[in-house]
């Protein structure tokens, strides 16, 4: 059968890159980027793993009923409960697919399922046979695959290419191959197994030895891979995972090479990343490929001069066909609750309800008091501040004021909500940030344990507001909590709030690869 010329994009943030620790999502913002995906013409979202914990399901669940345009996935492992449970998940979308997957490495067989190899043949035939029952779209990974060996690889995959499943995904789980032996791999494996025209192959790589895009793209073009699994920003495990808006620029961007015909709307890429971005806390380099700060930034007086002169002296693609836009002055003070109401639905923001709106209205305002010039940006991070408190109401910043001279120890005493109860909590601290997060703690008395501290400018110049995210660790539990404000303090307090809270809501989720 002759390789079609379309490739497919499966976008796998809401899943994979959501095992990344702290990266973890709610329903409502697993949704809004799920949106997202379906805005930017993903052909399928793998929408999460429905059996991992009841918010995983309800997230499926409620993604499959909204999206409309995309295929919706969810992994299950490979075993009758997992799945029918990924069924009940997505009976509502129009487009369904299951995921379903079991280890195949000598080392992954006997370390961690403790199975024969004959056992996991037979578990991988019997699970693509159940999910049938479900639907016709049915995916299957070998997990570990990189690292299997070929001769069982091939009797697995005939197996269960013979049970019906139509696409057999090869993963580099652990980010060890290197891309000329992946893309000869996938090519040997679909020339020895006699049905393997009977399914679409795909990809998908880890990113531990930087070689995530490479050895998807060698998976395309050597070993005859129509699909690449992907996430926005490479969000995912240990070094994440293949960069969607890398792969995608890739094709687009040497079409010449390529010649592979891709269904994404591309301006939509640096929305969805900064979306991802503000949701997790897990902030983007500015020398990051096609979405950073810096892409198309020119600093050094020769290339100015070329830009000037013709645009593709130094450019190959152009900022505004990935989504890049002057940063704009979108509302002020005086900007009417319908101006904003447009504004989010332009944005592509769409909330619950009109209390919702109010409250996001409200929020708005207040900036708008404090900060001369709202852009797009601001209004993403009040949006995302607003989801997060929503979601968990135990803690919640009311005002802070805080001191630090040269030559004095830093104070701060701050007024917040817990468990709707306002208290006061005074702290001193080695820094500004340090007193704050001694004040919170000397009330909340929670124990969790600040791993990580970060703090980006929203917009350009000094009136921008912080978004900082704290990264908070407890009993093996990791968060990332956000936070907004022009104030940078108050953003810390704001973030180390969001954090406790998420590390409140006692989420228990299996971790599929676990
Ligand atoms: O990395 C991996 O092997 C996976 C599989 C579940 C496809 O994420
Ligand atoms: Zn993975």
């Amino acid at each position: 059968m002759s390789l079609s010329n379309r490739l497919i994009i499966f976008d796998t943030t809401l899943r994979d890159g959501e095992q990344s620790p702290g990266a973890s999502m709610t329903k409502d913002e697993k949704l809004r980027i799920a949106r997202q995906l379906e805005r930017m013409r993903v052909d399928v979202i793998e929408a999460g793993f429905a059996a991992a914990s009841p918010g995983d399901f309800e997230a499926i669940r409620a993604i499959a009923s909204h999206v409309k345009e995309s295929t919706i996935c969810s992994l299950s492992r490979a075993n009758d409960r997992d799945i029918a449970r990924a069924a009940e998940a997505l009976a509502p979308a129009p487009r369904r697919r299951i995921h379903t997957f079991i280890a195949t490495s000598p080392l992954h067989m006997k370390m961690k399922l403790r199975m024969e190899p004959e056992q996991v043949l037979e578990q991988a035939k019997l699970a693509v046979r159940f999910a049938r029952q479900f639907t016709d779209d049915i995916e299957f990974s070998p997990e570990d695959g990189s690292r299997s060996e070929e001769d069982f690889l091939c009797r697995v995959l005939e197996g269960v290419i013979a049970e019906g499943a139509t696409t057999i995904n090869f993963p580099d789980t652990v980010g060890y191959a290197v891309p000329e032996i992946f893309g000869e791999t996938i090519k040997r494996l679909r020339t020895r197994i006699p049905n393997s025209d009977k399914a679409i192959w795909s990809v998908h790589c880890h990113n531990d030895l930087g070689l995530a895009v490479a050895n998807s793209l060698a998976g395309v073009m050597i070993g005859g891979a129509r699909q690449i699994e992907c996430t926005i920003n490479g969000l995912g495990e240990r070094a994440g995972n293949t960069a969607l808006e890398e792969v995608v620029m890739a094709v687009r961007t040497r079409s010449d090479y390529f010649k592979l015909d891709l269904g994404i709307d591309t301006t939509q890429i640096v929305p969805a990343s900064k979306m991802v971005s503000q949701i997790t806390g897990f902030a983007v380099q500015p020398n990051k490929a096609v979405v950073g700060a810096n892409a198309f930034a020119h600093a050094s007086g020769i290339h100015q001069d070329g830009i000037l002169k013709a645009r593709e002296t130094y450019e190959i693609m152009r900022a505004e066909d990935v989504g890049w836009t002057a940063n704009k002055i979108v509302l002020g003070k005086l900007s009417g609750r319908n101006a904003f109401k447009q504004r989010l639905q332009e944005l592509g923001i769409e909330l619950d309800s009109e209390q919702e709106v109010n409250a996001a209205f409200a929020r708005f305002k207040e900036l708008a008091d404090r900060k001369a010039e709202i852009f797009d940006e601001d209004i993403m991070a009040l949006v995302a501040d607003e989801e997060q408190a929503q979601d968990s109401e135990t803690y919640r910043f009311v005002s802070l004021a805080q001191r630090s001279e040269t030559g004095e120890t830093p104070s701060a005493r701050v007024v917040f909500a817990m468990d709707g109860k306002e208290v006061v909590a005074e702290g001193q601290g080695d820094g500004p940030v340090d007193a704050t997060v001694n004040a919170i703690e000397s009330q909340a008395q929670t124990g969790a344990e600040l791993v990580l501290f970060s703090i980006n400018a929203i917009s350009n110049g000094t009136q921008s507001q912080g978004e900082v995210t704290m990264r908070l660790s407890k009993n093996g539990r990791i968060v990332n909590g956000v936070g907004s404000d022009p104030d940078i303090i108050v953003a810390s307090a704001k973030a180390y709030l969001a954090g406790l809270n998420k590390l409140h809501s006692k989420v228990e989720r299996l971790n599929p690869q676990g």
